[in-house]
């Protein structure tokens, strides 16, 4: 069953859980997520990224996981980092239960101007929005490269303003996590976390799930994340089982590669999104 984000996530806040959204791009990986949650039976945003419109176009979308899902558990199908306002509305006139407006690369004024913009289309149609304030680093292999390279912390004030100026669903905040996976060893800044929470109700959401230390994100789940989105991490590990298996058997035949690379992709989602409820601190 496809469902809007609000219950989902205001649910998940009252039990102090962080729900998964997870990265798809083709038939392989929605097909592997749908099966992890088959697994797990807990809900799941599955996340498709505008960046991705080349891989599949958002009707395509619609229809594999509306036909995978139907009758099944809950699911939520979004629609990740999109910055252009057609796009928004086409995937929310497509059958996408959520969409995320990315203008953290904006001034705040815009940011908020075209949030709000896509809150009144989007919640017409019973839609969730999440919005991003403050912007994430790069890690390496992010497939987020286009989105620029900039560090900028959010800023709990603005947080605060800028929630309740667009009643978004959603806010990603920047404290610590990149795209992609780390240079270094992350330091994911909890008591920012902690300042954001404390000024805002909304539900928010923690971008660069890959790679980030289980440690760490169990503190952030426990201080008020409730939202994390996972991609490289499921890219980088059916690669490298893929490279593998043609090591193995480099006449493997393309059907059987694709049910694989499905199954590859349901552990990877698997691990997460038990790891991610199991944090329940309430
Ligand atoms: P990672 O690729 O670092 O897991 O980030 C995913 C993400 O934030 C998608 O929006």
């Amino acid at each position: 069953m496809l469902l809007a984000m609000d219950g989902l996530l205001k649910q998940a806040q009252l039990e102090r859980r962080a729900i998964g959204s997870f990265n798809v791009y083709n038939g392989e990986t929605i097909r592997g997520a749908v099966q992890a949650a088959g697994k797990t039976k807990l809900p799941m945003i599955i996340s498709f990224g505008a960046g991705y419109l080349r891989n599949m176009d958002l009707e395509e979308v619609v229809y594999l996981v509306h036909r995978l899902t139907a009758g099944e558990g809950q699911f939520v199908l979004h629609l990740d980092h999109c910055r252009d306002l057609e796009v928004i509305r086409h995937a929310i006139e497509a059958g996408f239960t959520s969409v995320m407006y990315d203008g953290s690369a904006l001034a705040y004024e815009e940011n908020v101007a075209h949030t709000k913009e896509v809150c009144a289309m989007a919640k017409a149609a019973g839609v969730s929005v999440e919005a991003e304030l403050g912007s994430l680093a790069l890690g390496a292999h992010s497939a987020e490269g286009e989105l620029g390279d900039a560090l900028a912390y959010t800023d709990s004030q603005r947080a605060a303003s800028f929630a309740e100026e667009t009643g978004v669903t959603a806010l990603a905040v920047s404290i610590g996590t990149v795209h992609g996976l780390y240079q270094g060893t992350p330091k994911i800044r909890v008591d920012l976390l902690q300042q954001i929470r404390s000024l805002v109700d909304t539900p928010l959401v923690l971008h660069g799930g890959s790679g980030t230390p289980k440690e760490q994100l169990k503190a952030c789940i426990q201080n008020g994340i409730t939202k994390i989105n996972v991609n490289t991490e499921i890219s980088e590990t059916v690669m490298a089982k893929t490279l593998e298996a043609l090591e193995d058997d480099p006449h493997l035949h393309f059907s059987r590669l694709s049910l694989l690379q499905a199954e590859w992709t349901a552990e990877v989602i698997e691990g997460y999104q038990q790891f991610f409820w199991d944090q329940k601190t309430l």
